[in-house]
């Protein structure tokens, strides 16, 4: 099974490439995108909102992407597809920032994307405490209400920020429900006032109005005419509605099959699914994570990694590699290649592990299992290897630019142990936050 997974691809033209997170989030995927873009036409954001937050380090500033999509500081066309939630405020504050770094984005926003208001916030936020255990930990960027109007099919789109007589419409049913839930479920003494929000709305349809339209027909058309285009997932494999760990996930479909539905592009267009995980485990938020260090291990990665959420500053819990999420990604996300970042941060071990299967009522289990209760109870088996140096930044970038062979000899064996474990080559090796701190294992494209 191995050989032909690994098997080379060859320098077929390969046109539509996915990003997509294996673990919980935060991966790396900004940085990775960011890389990849250099050599790309365009980069579309397909699903999610502002609870993701992408970091891109180039010479030594670091630029936090929410909703822009992370090819913003190569200039390449950028596209926020109909699957993402977009908040007008957020997306108004990242143009404006780009334009005083010297960058006018050349974006489209889809005029189907759904948006999310102030109110989303509000109702995320009481949720959340009102669910208590069950409670995901969100980012209270008001995700889920906005896609729970969606599927109700009660949400505001981007092409009604531009129409009063819709909008108005729309409001009038939107707000009466929500302030029938704030008061009633809730208890809550706020009010929404429809006229306020309808001109809130007006206010960012002429400001967003430039760059709003048919998203679908424009990334189509890069794609036939043979342009090479990125699709950039946002959370991760877990964080999935459908294939995560439900329901300590977000509410929309972080997997590969998102980048179709939320951009409206044929499967036949990607290519390459590019997976990012770290070579370690992280997530924020709430649910079980089976190889979770808490104690001094938890905190060393923490501290050495940085560890802190991009959107909301919480510590990011940690823990060993996890090759059976990973592998499950890799089924999944049917992934061509890996990209395995922070490896730096785990150098200076004496030994590094990798769960390579959970124990489960005296069994070894080798899938993520649905059930949550039985997921709590799967401990972490470990197999162990030999840990390879803590390295300066000066080496690290030496290391990158000689290439994959560089790389230290137990680095080299660790990455094998995953592609081993996972079936999924690696095509990519972060050493670094920053673009040159980047070995391609593989070509990609
Ligand atoms: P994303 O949400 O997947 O784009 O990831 P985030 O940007 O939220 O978190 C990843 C963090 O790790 C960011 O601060 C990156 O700058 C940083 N980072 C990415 N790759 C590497 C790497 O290889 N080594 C180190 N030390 N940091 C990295
Ligand atoms: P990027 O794209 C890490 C987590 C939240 C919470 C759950 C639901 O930067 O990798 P939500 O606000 O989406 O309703 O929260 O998902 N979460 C993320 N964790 N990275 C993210 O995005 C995340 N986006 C959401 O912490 O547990
Ligand atoms: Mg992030």
């Amino acid at each position: 099974m191995r050989a032909k997974i690994l098997e080379d691809r060859g320098e077929a033209h390969l046109a539509g490439i996915a990003v997509v997170g294996c673990q919980w989030g935060d991966e790396g995927k900004g940085k990775v995108v960011d890389y990849l873009a250099e050599r790309a036409d365009c980069v579309v954001r397909f699903q999610g909102g502002s609870n993701a937050g992408h970091t891109v380090v180039v010479n030594g500033e670091a630029y936090r992407f929410h909703l822009i999509p992370s090819g913003a500081l190569h200039n390449k066309k950028l596209f926020l597809g109909n699957g993402v939630v977009v908040d007008p405020e957020v997306l108004v504050d990242e143009i404006d920032a780009l334009k005083t770094r010297g960058i006018n984005p050349k974006l489209l926003v889809s005029d189907r994307a759904h948006v999310t208001l102030p109110f989303h916030k509000i109702l995320d936020g009481l949720q959340e405490d009102f669910k208590g255990e069950l409670s995901a930990g969100t980012t209270k960027r008001g995700i889920g209400p906005t896609y729970a109007d969606k599927i109700s099919r009660l949400g505001i789109r981007v092409v009604d920020l531009m129409n009063r007589e819709v909008l108005e419409k729309k409001l009038d049913k939107l707000v009466g429900l929500n302030n029938k839930v704030l008061r009633h479920v809730f208890g809550s003494t706020e009010s929404l006032e429809r006229d306020r929000i309808l001109e809130e709305c007006l206010k960012y349809g002429s400001s967003l109005r430039e760059y709003v339209g048919d998203v679908s027909l424009e990334v189509n058309k890069c794609l036939d005419a043979g342009e090479t285009v990125l699709f950039e997932g946002a959370q991760g494999t877990m964080l999935d509605v459908d294939h995560g760990v439900y329901p300590f996930g977000t509410s929309s479909n972080s997997t590969v099959g998102g980048a179709l539905t939320g951009v409206g592009i044929g499967p036949t267009k990607i290519t390459e699914v590019i997976g990012v995980a770290k070579a370690y485990t992280t997530r924020v938020g709430n649910g079980p994570l089976p190889t979770e260090e808490s104690g001094e291990l938890g905190d060393k990665l923490r501290s050495k990694g940085e560890e802190y959420g991009t959107t909301t500053g919480r510590p990011r819990r940690c823990g060993w590699f996890d090759a059976v999420t990973v592998k499950y990604a890799a089924r999944v996300n049917g992934l061509t290649g890996l990209a395995l970042t922070k490896t730096d941060v785990l150098g200076g071990f004496d030994r590094v592990r990798i769960c390579v299967g959970y124990e489960y009522n005296g069994e070894l289990v080798d899938e993520h299992p649905a059930d949550l209760g039985v997921f709590r109870k799967c401990r972490p088996v470990y197999d162990d290897y030999e840990g390879w140096p803590d390295l300066p930044t000066d080496e690290w970038r030496r290391i990158a630019r000689q290439g994959f062979s560089a790389l230290p000899r137990q680095l080299k064996s660790y990455l094998g142990m995953i592609e081993e474990l996972t079936g999924v080559y690696v095509a990519l090796v972060s050493v670094g936050p920053m673009r040159e701190e980047t070995v391609l294992a593989r070509k990609i494209r």
